[in-house]
């Protein structure tokens, strides 16, 4: 059972960045979902994030930075391009794939060669990093704050109802709200000429165009990532992920006591549970994961999705949802 704080002031801040430092995790906020933190520089830490996710040791962990300053340190080299879209979006949903520098150690980068990077724009999780860089921290490793392979939190609750029991007193939840876009970051490969999507997110692909410059294609991006799939291990790209315990069926005409969740446009069919009607893309993908848990919380045998069409955050939302309806 871990320590639960919603009083989230510069003093509580501090006291999670010394805990951060004495080597226990701190679960927090950030605009995409939660992340579940340790020190980035601290091996038994970070093993103890692998612990309590049940994750598999040889996937590689995004380190959460408060500022480009800190950049430097963790990377060898970064493109033109790689600087141009971290100016545009950071603070942002936007993880960067870098070539890492002798600090992102293996524990890290599940061994290979690069790191991730982000600078999170929530100012809870901008406080944290700034606390724990004032103690002279590094930067915070953080993967969403979930049980390997199941739905990502974007509550605090979330987080309680998927890491308690495996969070110890030490270890501390920071409660910021719910999280505002509710899809993981995109993640960017800047390691190549040309930059690579390797998860979509809020970041679209129309967004690294325009401020790249390059023609980058959606079909490019999915040839260099299936191509690459040996020897760049995302987790979140694995077929049977952010799964809730319902099946979860797409495009289907749902059964009488399934659960539901569309745009609001769509009318509920009869005999089922309406667990979110979202009126934009922006709310389905702020509303998903909550609306999922909804389901499970409801005991449903299957939750029925009506996909949001189009580009954009719907990319993202339809990526998130292929994976959902592969089970677990
Ligand atoms: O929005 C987010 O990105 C959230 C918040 C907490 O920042 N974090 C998150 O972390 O989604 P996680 O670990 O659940 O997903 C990060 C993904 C994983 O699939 C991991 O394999 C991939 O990023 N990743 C991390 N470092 C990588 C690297 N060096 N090369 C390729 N993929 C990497
Ligand atoms: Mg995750």
């Amino acid at each position: 059972m871990s320590q639960f704080l919603s009083n989230c002031s510069v003093e509580a801040l501090a006291a999670a960045a010394r805990i951060l430092k004495e080597g226990s995790l701190v679960a927090f906020p950030t605009e995409t979902v939660y992340g579940l933190g340790a020190d980035a520089t601290n091996a038994n830490a970070v093993g103890r994030i692998y612990e309590v996710k049940g994750r598999p040791a040889d996937h590689p962990l995004i380190v959460h930075i408060a500022d480009m300053k800190y950049l430097e340190q963790w990377i060898t080299d970064i493109p033109e391009y790689a600087i141009a879209l971290a100016r545009e979006f950071w603070p942002g949903p936007m993880t960067l794939i870098l070539q890492r520098s002798e600090l992102a150690k293996d524990f890290i980068t599940g061994g290979q060669n690069t790191v991730g990077i982000r600078i999170p724009a929530n100012s809870l999780a901008l406080g944290l990093l700034e606390a724990f860089h004032n103690l002279g921290g590094a930067g915070i490793a953080a993967p969403s704050a979930n049980r390997f392979g199941q739905v990502s939190p974007t509550t605090a609750d979330a987080v309680k109802e998927e890491l308690d029991g495996f969070l110890v007193s030490t270890d501390l939840v920071l409660d910021g709200g719910a999280s505002e876009v509710g899809l993981e970051s995109t993640i960017i490969d800047c390691t190549c000429d040309l930059p690579r999507i390797l998860r979509p997110g809020a970041i679209t692909i129309e967004m690294i165009k325009k401020v790249t410059g390059f023609n980058i294609s959606s079909s490019i991006n999915k040839e260099s990532v299936d191509a690459k799939q040996d020897d760049i291990r995302v987790s979140g790209s694995l077929e049977n992920h952010y799964a809730p315990k319902a099946r979860v069926f797409l495009d289907q005409k749902p059964v009488l006591g399934s659960g539901f969740i569309a745009l609001s446009e769509i009318e509920t069919p009869a005999g089922v549970v309406r667990l979110a009607a979202p009126k934009t893309i922006e709310e389905f993908a702020r509303v998903l994961y909550s609306a999922l848990r909804e389901g499970d919380h409801h005991n449903l045998d299957s939750i029925y999705i009506a996909q949001p069409t189009g580009d954009g955050l719907s990319i993202a939302i339809r990526d998130r949802l292929s994976r959902s309806a592969k089970g677990r």
